[in-house]
């Protein structure tokens, strides 16, 4: 006999028809049933690993399908809205062996989140909730300024880098004070540091910074003297021995006219030359213009040949992996330069407790991370803090701070030992 379903006749055994209709129905009906189940184990499955903080849930499904969803500006803002509202669970731990005291103020932990992030100090309560031991807002600029046309942040995946050139799109100075005035129920130990930078229209870079120190001076932690972005035209000439004099001086010089004692910290860039980075280790040493420590490095505008993403050549500063070497070996330059006596926080290519560790050994007392956020996700707070303790465990150490700047310790000795022989 000949059956209809719809437009289609289709030829069935006599029997048939009454029979197998009903079985297709339930068939049918089980199918759906089990899908939704498989659905809704994926979607329990997925729900539970999102707040669990599951690291490779996010390194292999979750930060890939962000990827996939949103460009990297919108990804970014996300992240942000993220921890504004607070969805993800407290998920600090305390590890003794990774609390730190630096320029007379201790932190509950030595990995921080950089500057960049949270440009505009919105969501400083959730991201101590991602296991931060310190924070920092920025970088801020003394008026509100729009940054670069956009698109202005590109993903160079297969690199696991980034270049950017949001050339320091900011609320700024009132907006952000604001915001983290509201937001100021710190942790115990989580710290709050201010990154400064400069508007692009003013041709005061000191004067900018100086207002900064006014403005967060009371509130903060620690401040940073940005300089070495770059996205803002004529701002990395500030780090010459003669600009760098002046505007330290003058930078110093206001927080103790105000009676401040927050420290200051100089971010520097990871291409400097040999004698860029011999004329700032006397600088940042020299009375009057003495900074209470380095943060290195930020982005670089070198372009290692190395890289294979499509995006290699766009115009900005460069983060993440490819960064990593650069910015550990000008760790290693400054605290030699240093002699080790002016505290160092690392920062570029942090992916792993292991490359954590490797800054430390070079010479930083802290670490910081953004990119690895990108790629890894907010549990990548919580992955590098166990497994820098498990790396000093390894090595025998009982603290972060006995590691600090160990490789030259060993440079030193096997120099000696060479000698001896
Ligand atoms: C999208 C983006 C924006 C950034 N914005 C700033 C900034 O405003 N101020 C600053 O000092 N550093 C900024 N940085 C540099 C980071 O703070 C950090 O120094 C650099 O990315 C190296 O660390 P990473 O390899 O872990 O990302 C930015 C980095 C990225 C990726």
């Amino acid at each position: 006999m000949l059956d209809h379903i719809g437009d289609i006749h289709i030829a069935l055994p006599n029997h048939s028809a009454k029979t197998l209709m009903p079985a297709f129905d339930m068939a049918a009906q089980k199918l759906k049933s089990l899908g939704l189940i498989a659905l809704g184990g994926a979607g329990a499955f997925s729900a539970f690993s999102f707040f669990k903080g599951d690291q490779r849930f996010f390194d292999e499904y979750l930060m890939r399908g962000v990827h996939l969803a949103l460009n990297p500006e919108n990804a970014h803002r996300a992240g942000v809205l993220l921890a504004k509202y607070r969805v993800l669970p407290n998920r600090n731990t305390e590890y003794s062996e990774l609390k730190t005291e630096i320029f007379g103020k201790k932190f509950r932990n030595c990995v921080g989140l950089a500057a960049g992030f949270d440009k505009d100090g919105e969501a400083v309560q959730g991201l101590f909730d991602w296991g931060f031991g310190f924070v920092e807002v920025g970088s801020v600029t003394p008026e509100s300024q729009p940054g670069n046309d956009k698109p202005r942040v590109f993903r160079l995946r297969g690199d696991q880098g980034i270049i950017n050139r949001y050339g320091f799109n900011s609320d700024g100075h009132d907006a952000v004070l604001d915001n983290v005035t509201r937001d100021m129920n710190l942790p115990a130990g989580g710290r709050l540091g201010f990154n400064l930078g400069k508007n692009k229209t003013s041709d005061d870079a000191a004067a900018d910074y100086c207002r900064g120190i006014a403005k967060f001076g009371k509130k903060a932690d620690y401040i940073v003297i940005n300089i070495s972005s770059p996205n803002t035209p004529g701002l990395r000439a500030l780090q010459s021995k003669r600009e760098l004099e002046q505007l330290l001086t003058k930078v110093i010089s206001v927080r103790d006219e105000l009676g401040l004692r927050v420290p200051v910290l100089l971010k520097i860039a990871p291409d400097l030359l040999e004698q860029d980075k011999k004329d700032i280790a006397e600088v940042i040493q020299s009375r009057g213009s003495r900074v209470d420590g380095l943060i290195i490095s930020n982005t670089t505008v070198s372009r290692p040949a190395t890289l294979t993403s499509e995006n290699k050549s766009e115009t900005g500063g460069l983060s993440g992996r490819p960064l990593r070497g650069l910015s550990t070996l000008a760790i290693s330059d400054m605290y030699i330069l240093t002699g080790g006596r002016v505290p160092i926080i690392g920062v570029g290519g942090i992916f792993s407790g292991e490359d954590a560790y490797e800054k430390i050994k070079a010479g930083a007392s802290m670490v910081q991370i953004y990119s690895s956020i990108v790629y890894r996700g907010p549990p990548i707070v919580e992955t590098i803090k166990k497994e820098l303790v498990q790396c000093l465990k390894e090595d025998g150490y009982n603290h972060v701070s006995d590691a600090v700047g160990s490789d030259h310790r060993m440079d030193a000795l096997v120099s000696k030992l060479i000698q001896i022989r």
